[in-house]
């Protein structure tokens, strides 16, 4: 076994009892196998440096062969057999896969998709999460398990169902529609108020009795979309109310154990994760790359420190992620050599202090039988199986990383609330997304080496230099007074076009568009002019005052190139802001496009238009002058994050080319032991490679 696991016990409230190393494995289903390959299992695991595992995520039907009988007996085994070789367990609960007799007998709880259509069994995650019956039975499987292994001293973790949210999420299923009245009962009281948020006076759809309300199915033409975003909550609501349950009535047999369920960030819409992350002990998160990006590592670190932020800055664990390609994309690009190494590292380095794997043990049956694993089907002699060790072996020298903390001076805007009600139908233009606008905004921060994090609208962000808002089309008036508040008190605000629309009833606030912000930005929206598909304007930037560094788009003695931009445009109406930039052409010919106002001690920035990348760094650049951030100035691909101990920082450093870099490092790298002395020599990065390096405190 690797030492270190259980060495320096951490009672930090919050992380797992006992562990005073970085976790790592992966999910562990020994059920799929004869016995005899269990021994082998763990005998790998122990030569792999694997010290924690995610068991009976799906076991349900093994678990409880028929309702109320129970079968631990190769549990049990397979628990003390993990316990006597030094793995700690991280136990799940069986709650996304009900068996067979469950449907069988509550044939109701099946998922009704938006179409009608009764979603068959013989697959995982089919159930209405409003369903009284499922409720009980959920919470009943989960009881059993806590009270048999809850004091279990191999145990430092639980898993409560798996990855709420998906394969499906909404239903529109009787039982949930007679729980979705309920619940607009609650929150709404009586039908005169639900009409008037709802604004049912619009194509007639007034209520005079609950019994008429349903859900949003599929309907003639396009369905009231305060009545969708209030469904979107409903669903978020019943699946939490799920895990809430099945944590309650683990937490009452098994005290001191931390309870989680593993988050999608980023990649899951139907849950909002801010609300999650309040109800968890600890926050996990599973991630696999987009393999038709060659630049998934970006979309990766954003997912990472979308996680960090939800756990509110605290370590979390990376509870799956993949050592090789996936099964489940069009095409599942195998991972090349190093590629594993520098995306677990990555994870580590913006907050995990945990690297899990979907799974130690390729499948040989079932749906992802092509999914890659910690012990793929080549076995022991593949590269993957090596470099899986060499991981192990390299986490096994980072236990002084655990606890250390990732700080950003930049923040920005994550509300799922306002992406469900963006994502609704007969928006102006097809083009504006709300991801599309986080991506880039995060991809040109992640360039620049600027470490982010992200933050409710609602949240208290003054400890942010700079905060940016690319879509923030729902936002509350309480969000507004806030972001105008946090720039009134010196913080430097970017919104992007198409933000501060509506209310949390997906109402147009009152006045022109953007008067929620106007003291902020200085500005309001007459008039949204979206693009034709293609069409391209362009923006005169003003000339800096007072830069050291011209922009980029200065050659010579020639004025500064255009931004070019296309998807939307802005007929602006200022309110005491500057013009930073103006159209050339297009629908707003002449009028201002890019803005910028002091307001109070901070200022607010409007960008009335979707830039090119090129176009996005150069206004950011500026944006960055104001709230005094700096880039990074890293070789392309070159990617570089610290985290901040009590004595010392590790900055992990991740070369995603086949060239090495050398940025001057010293310190020592804990992988390996290398050491570069302040001032002689420095530690390269080769092509591929990644470093964790132990710095004095920045
Ligand atoms: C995850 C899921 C795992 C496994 C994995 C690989 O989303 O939680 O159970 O399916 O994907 O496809």
């Amino acid at each position: 076994m690797r030492p270190g696991h259980d060495r320096t016990p951490v009672h930090a409230p919050g992380w797992l009892p006992g562990v005073g190393a970085v976790s790592y494995g992966g999910d562990y289903n020994p059920e799929q196998w004869p016995e005899e390959v269990w021994a082998e299992d763990v005998a790998l695991m122990r030569d792999a440096g694997v010290n924690l595992v995610s068991i009976g995520i799906f076991s349900w039907g093994l678990l409880e062969p028929s309702e109320g009988v129970y079968d631990f007996g190769w549990l049990d085994r397979v628990i003390e057999l993990l316990h006597a070789n030094g793995i700690r367990v991280d136990l799940g609960t069986p709650t996304a896969s009900p068996p067979a007799w469950f449907f069988d007998a509550y044939p109701h709880t099946r998922v009704v998709s938006r179409d009608g259509t009764v979603l068959g069994f013989g697959s995982r995650g089919l159930v209405c999460p409003s369903s009284a019956e499922y409720r009980r039975a959920a919470t009943a499987i989960a009881t059993q398990l806590a009270r048999r292994y809850g004091r279990h001293p191999a145990l430092a973790l639980w898993h409560v169902h798996n990855e709420y949210g998906v394969p499906v999420s909404e239903d529109y299923s009787a039982t949930s529609a007679a729980a979705f009245r309920t619940w607009l009962q609650e929150r709404y009281g009586s039908l005169d108020a639900l009409n008037a948020v709802w604004g049912t006076a619009f194509w007639g759809q007034v209520y005079r009795s609950w019994d008429h309300v349903g859900v949003p199915a599929l309907a003639p033409s396009v369905v009231n979309p305060a009545h969708r975003l209030d469904f979107a909550r409903f669903t978020d609501d019943a699946l939490l109310a799920c895990f809430v349950a099945e944590r309650d009535a683990i937490r009452a047999e098994s005290p001191g154990i931390p309870i989680t369920t593993n988050f999608m960030a980023g990649a899951c819409h139907s849950t909002d994760l801010w609300r999650w992350a309040a109800e968890v002990d600890v926050v996990s998160n599973d991630h696999y790359l987009t393999a038709a990006d060659p630049r998934g590592h970006v979309g990766l670190a954003m997912a990472a420190d979308l996680t960090r932020s939800f756990a509110g800055g605290k370590p979390w664990i990376l509870m799956e992620h993949s050592t090789s390609g996936v099964n489940w994309q069009e095409r599942n690009v195998a991972k090349r050599p190093g590629e594993m190494a520098r995306n677990a590292l990555s994870h580590l380095g913006r907050g995990a202090d945990a690297i899990l794997f979907f799974q130690w043990r390729a499948s040989r049956s079932g749906a992802e039988k092509f999914h890659s694993a910690m012990l793929p089907h080549a076995g022991t002699g593949s590269r993957v199986f090596r470099e899986v060790r060499e991981l192990g072996a390299g986490l096994a020298g980072l236990d002084e990383v655990l606890g250390s903390r990732v700080e950003a001076d930049v923040a920005i805007l994550w509300d799922q609330q306002s992406f469900w009600a963006q994502d609704l139908e007969w928006r102006p233009s097809v083009d504006a997304r709300h991801r599309e606008r986080v991506d880039a905004f995060y991809d040109r921060l992640w360039r620049d080496g600027i470490t982010v994090d992200f933050a409710h609208p609602e949240h208290d962000l003054s400890r942010y230099k700079l905060v940016l808002a690319p879509a923030s089309y729902l936002l509350t008036a309480r969000a507004a007074e806030n972001l105008t508040a946090y720039v009134a008190q010196g913080g430097t605000l970017l919104t992007s076009f198409f933000s501060g629309i509506v209310d949390e009833h997906d109402r147009v606030h009152t006045g022109p568009h953007l008067s929620v912000l106007r003291d902020a930005l200085g500005v309001t929206v007459e008039e949204f002019l979206p693009l034709r598909a293609g069409e391209r304007v362009h923006v005169a930037l003003a000339p800096e005052t007072g830069a050291e560094v011209p922009d980029e788009g200065h050659e010579g003695t020639q004025p500064p190139a255009p931004v070019v931009a296309d998807v939307w445009a802005d007929d602006l109406t200022l309110a005491g802001a500057e013009v930073v930039g103006t159209y050339t052409d297009g629908p707003a010919a002449g009028r201002p496009a890019i803005t910028r106002h002091r307001h109070g001690a901070g200022t607010g920035w409007y960008l009335s238009t979707r830039p090119d990348a090129d176009g996005l760094a150069r206004v950011l650049r500026r944006v960055y002058r104001d709230a005094g951030v700096t880039p990074a100035g890293l070789p392309e691909d070159v990617e570089v994050v610290r985290r901040r101990g009590a004595e010392a920082d590790f900055v992990v450093v991740a070369n995603h080319t086949d060239k090495p870099v050398d940025l001057g490092l010293s310190g020592v790298d804990l992988l390996t032991g290398e050491t570069a002395e302040p001032g002689r020599g420095a530690l390269t990065v080769a092509g591929g490679g990644v470093r964790v390096v132990r710095t004095p405190r920045a």
